[in-house]
């Protein structure tokens, strides 16, 4: 992609999600004129290639493997798609006060998130990576390296990689903020010297901006990987959505959709 274009794109992105702490932008997907009602997805769309903003014949709509999937889920279900687009941090209330029927946002089911909601199965496994400029691929080859009072570390607020910088880094600065689009443009423009994020989408911006790159460090679980999730005790809705995952994974559905949506990323 051009820089010009992946500024633009960047900034598509921060402008969407800029100022959802008070509103959020809402997305429908009519899947089929039989269905009557709705389901409503939580997602934080910032995040590709789980989810991110894009133009779809001149409309601006959501697209994504986790889109991908809850269109799976509510065919399975008759019903058609609502998408609510928050700040990642909202998404467990709004799941928990009823204000979105199930999250799919790459969101790592951790103990303590299973407090407030049930995780279906892992659906897609990713492990994390540290993204910083390229040129510093030789200078940070470590946590020590990064772990200095000159480096500022960002992750996204409420996510696991907040946690993992938390714990992993104690001299080092950080940021935490909401979107992932602002903690990349920061990094290129140096207010920020390292993010954490998933590989695939570390993977994309790599891809997209070729002063960007992933430091040769390791951190983070080797076995992470992405849950759906439903309000506590709402295992009528986890058990299809469990169906539909498997059957997903079994007739290699799952891997089209990822490789689709990378494309559509790149
Ligand atoms: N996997 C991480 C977590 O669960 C980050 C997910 C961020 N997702 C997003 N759509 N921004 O905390």
């Amino acid at each position: 992609m051009k820089k010009g274009l992946f500024i633009t794109a960047l900034l598509l992105f921060v402008g969407i999600l800029s100022g959802c702490s008070t509103s959020s932008n809402i997305y429908t997907y009519i899947l089929d004129d039989s269905y009557e009602g709705f389901i409503t997805l939580g997602t934080s769309a910032d995040y590709p290639p789980y989810e991110w903003p894009k133009q779809v014949d001149g409309k601006n709509t959501l697209v994504g493997i986790d889109i991908e999937i809850a269109k799976e889920i509510a065919k399975a279900l008759g019903k058609n798609l609502k998408v609510v687009n928050k700040g990642f941090d909202f998404l467990l209330d709004d799941l928990e006060n009823g204000k979105v029927d199930f999250v799919l946002a790459g969101m790592t089911p951790t103990e303590e998130r299973a407090q407030q909601v049930d995780f279906s199965m892992v659906y897609y496994e990713a492990t994390q990576v540290i993204l910083i400029q390229k040129s510093m691929v030789n200078t940070y080859t470590s946590i020590e390296s990064l772990d200095q009072a000159s480096v500022r570390i960002g992750a996204q607020m409420g996510s696991i990689q907040q946690d993992l910088a938390t714990d992993t880094f104690s001299v080092a600065q950080t940021s935490f903020i909401q979107s992932i689009p602002d903690l990349v443009m920061r990094l290129m423009d140096g207010q920020v010297n390292a993010v954490i994020m998933e590989k695939p989408v570390a993977d994309g911006y790599v891809f997209n901006q070729t002063s960007l790159a992933i430091a040769n460090i390791q951190i983070g679980d080797p076995d992470g990987g992405s849950a759906v999730a439903v309000q506590k005790g709402n295992s009528e809705l986890l058990k299809v959505i469990n169906t539909v995952l498997t059957s997903l994974i079994e007739s290699g559905k799952m891997d089209q959709i990822v490789a689709d949506a990378i494309i559509l990323n790149s």
